[in-house]
């Protein structure tokens, strides 16, 4: 489960302020992978908990433009960070603005996306472009929230082994937009 800030413009319920966040695998046959120590790292060094406290999604985010139902890099940061190794294929079948790839590149693994929209896919594109620039890439993995301090992430990905591919902007519907 995740915390968050959303704007409670109405002012006439309880502020929503949670979200689940479904854990599957396959089946019971397929082993999954969970990344303890680094969690527990990240987390200051106890045991990373289920329900998490991340701030909302900040406006740097929404630099490329606003997708309705965009989530903070910080919470796909972490679900990624917690259940792959670098380099490992991760699918979205929902894209939307991309936040998974986003956050998936800059961890280190690699990333397929696929959404209806094409305006969508327009967003996605913009931001995996973004983040082709080093600095921007390295500023943005500073800026991703949820952990004891700033640098902490960066340093927590340089630890982990560098992944050896190379990334290929491959967006099959996009080629004449
Ligand atoms: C909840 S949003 C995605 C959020 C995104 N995964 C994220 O982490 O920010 C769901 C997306 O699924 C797309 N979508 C809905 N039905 C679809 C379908 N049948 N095929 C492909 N995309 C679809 C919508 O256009 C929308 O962008």
């Amino acid at each position: 489960m995740v915390f968050a800030d959303p704007p409670n413009f109405s002012c006439r319920y309880f502020t929503h302020s949670t979200e689940q966040i479904i854990w599957a695998r396959k089946s019971e046959k397929v082993p999954h992978y969970f990344n303890y120590e680094l969690m527990k790292q990240l987390n200051g060094d106890k045991q990373m908990k289920d329900v998490w406290k991340l701030p909302a999604i900040a406006p740097w985010e929404k630099s490329c433009g606003k997708h309705p139902t965009q989530k903070p890099l910080s919470v796909l940061t972490r679900l990624i960070l917690a259940s792959t190794k670098p380099n490992a294929w991760i699918l979205d079948p929902f894209t939307g603005s991309s936040t998974t790839g986003i956050a998936a590149n800059l961890a280190g693994r690699r990333f397929l996306g696929i959404d209806q929209e094409e305006e969508f896919l327009v967003i996605s594109k913009h931001r995996k472009l973004e983040i082709e620039n080093n600095k921007t890439a390295a500023t943005y993995r500073q800026k991703i929230a949820g952990f004891n301090d700033k640098k902490e992430l960066e340093l927590f990905l340089l630890e982990e082994p560098a992944g050896e591919y190379k990334s290929e902007l491959n967006l099959s519907k996009l080629n004449s937009l």
